[in-house]
């Protein structure tokens, strides 16, 4: 499973792309509005950090706004940007139609398994199936995201699913054993993924180890 940090925060991507396993960034407007510039502005920088998929969101809800922001923003890096658009009537087909022009498409704010298969018609090349949201409902988000995965291989779509709202290492772990293709998470996220006390203590052992095998080739 590919992984995306989901952030429009600059640093927090300049230090990511370091790591050697971030694949693509994932924003939208929430994430945008953090960070006190505009998001043309926020853009431009992340497509010279990361070389992947860089998805930035339309903000308008209706479709020839909706063509309009998305040629704007696409032309900011037509290599990396992604077309994020929100689950609509109208961002579904600004989908399809970004699609004849072979303009990528991230349908975000997905939260039913007949939500992505309406992405899936509609060509998108990702979709996004919300977690932390639907949890906060009290709503079964692994189960979504099996649901998704089982109908993507029914009938062979393409779109990839991103496993977003992301909110601990648990839900990574679950997208990953549920046979997600990606999944985009926070920084903080991201980074506890790495850390285990029993590797922390092994590192502690084998360096004092190392220390002792050179005071005894030094002699
Ligand atoms: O990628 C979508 C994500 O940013 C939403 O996360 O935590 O606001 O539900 P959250």
């Amino acid at each position: 499973m590919k992984l995306f940090i989901d952030t429009a925060n600059i640093e927090e991507i300049k230090e990511a792309s370091t790591w050697g396993y971030i694949k693509g960034v994932t924003t939208n407007p929430s994430l945008i509005a953090k960070e006190g510039s505009s998001q043309k502005e926020i853009i431009e920088q992340i497509v010279k950090l990361i070389d992947g998929p860089i998805s930035a969101e339309v903000t308008a809800e209706d479709y020839p706004h909706m063509m309009e922001q998305a040629h704007e923003l696409y032309q900011i890096d037509p290599k990396h940007i992604v077309i994020k658009l929100p689950m609509t009537k109208d961002g579904l087909r600004a989908s399809a139609e970004l699609k004849k022009e072979n303009i990528p498409t991230n349908v975000t704010l997905c939260f039913s398994a007949n939500q992505a298969l309406l992405a899936f018609e509609a060509g998108a090349r990702y979709v996004s199936p919300f977690l932390g949201r639907l949890d906060d409902i009290s709503d079964d988000s692994i189960k979504l995201i099996e649901e998704i995965v089982q109908i993507k291989r029914n009938y062979g779509y393409t779109t990839e699913i991103i496993c977003a709202s992301i909110r601990n290492p648990d839900h990574v772990k679950k997208c990953a054993l549920a046979g997600g293709d990606i999944a985009t998470v926070p920084y903080k996220v991201l980074s506890s993924l790495l850390s285990h006390p029993l590797t922390d203590r092994g590192l502690d052992s084998f360096r004092i180890d190392a220390e002792k095998t050179a005071k005894l080739t030094e002699k």
